[in-house]
């Protein structure tokens, strides 16, 4: 029996695909809620701040936040998770999924005018200039090509945005925390206690994550390269851990020991982006080879 394809776009209940203009307002609001340069604020004023950056966000700021707080149920990832993780869609080599990321043309940012090849080879070239290791450098250059997941026209409530641990308690801190009273796991008891269906200390290997570009890329990457780039791209969403310090009940030793290097990528995902526009002729045999020091010709996505 041949069944019909689940629609992305929820029509019936009239949710928008698309409530952002472009997937850098959220990023945008991240830089907003999280100002460089990295100061440790008091935590007895993160509560209020936090909601002072929730009265200020924009309105597609925070119908993307709602939606995507409604939909990230457990069993919403569990069906990500088997339909995009077979890796069937496609067959692409890493500059090729660049170009491919390339056409997502949703871009009316009037803050910005580059392109995302271009912004993945700003970040790049700021972790190059710096002088980090290859592979430092090599995650930056391709740590956002799981958003072709909007290519293949997934949500982008589904693609970008903070991630958070579904099928336990969700962390006072996660931001617009108020929009969960819509998500569906909030009656599930089980997913209401601080470890909910995990258990103490198993490692985030074993928790899943709301579903989006980290989680898709880190699997289409992992036979690849080294742990501790594998942790930044999986990882580098999840502001709720490398930022609040929450979910440490989850985490083993490895990864307590890997988040430092989420933090020490972050301020790369979040402030490298400027006007100046990087040359792509220019760099990109420096990157193909790059690329070809780790990478096969063809991964599957
Ligand atoms: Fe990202």
């Amino acid at each position: 029996m041949i069944r019909p394809r689940l629609m992305q776009t929820e029509t019936s209940s009239g949710d928008s695909q698309k409530p952002l203009g472009n997937l850098e307002e959220w990023e945008d609001f991240l830089k907003e809620r999280y100002p460089e340069p990295f100061k440790a604020t008091d935590p007895e004023k993160r509560p209020e701040q936090f909601r002072n950056y929730e009265a200020n966000a924009r309105p597609t700021v925070r119908e993307f936040y709602r939606l995507n707080h409604r939909h990230q149920t457990y069993d919403f990832v569990q069906g990500k998770k088997k339909d995009f993780l077979a890796l069937s869609r496609r067959r692409m080599g890493i500059w090729e999924a660049m170009e491919y990321l390339n056409t997502l043309v949703d871009d009316s940012d009037p803050d910005t005018d580059l392109s995302q090849l271009e912004h993945l080879l700003q970040t790049a070239e700021q972790i190059r200039k710096d002088g980090h290791p290859q592979w430092f450098i090599l995650t930056g250059l391709i740590h956002d090509l799981g958003k072709i997941l909007c290519l293949f026209g997934e949500s982008q409530w589904a693609v970008v945005g903070d991630t958070f641990p579904v099928g336990c308690a969700w962390s006072k801190s996660i931001v617009f925390h108020q929009f969960f009273a819509e998500n569906a796991d909030r009656d599930v008891t089980r997913y209401q206690t601080p470890t909910g269906v995990y258990s103490e200390g198993c490692g985030l290997d074993n928790v899943h994550l709301s579903w989006g570009h980290d989680e898709y890329l880190y699997h289409v990457t992992k036979d690849y390269l080294p742990m501790e780039a594998l942790y930044m791209i999986r990882y580098h969403s999840f502001y709720p851990a490398h930022r609040e310090g929450e979910y440490q009940h989850l985490m083993n030793d490895q990864d307590r020991k890997m988040f430092q290097w989420v933090r020490a990528f972050n301020p790369y995902d979040l402030y490298t982006k400027s006007h100046e526009k990087p040359s792509v002729e220019k760099l990109r045999p420096f990157y193909q080879d790059l690329i070809a020091e780790y990478f096969p010709d063809k991964l599957n996505w």
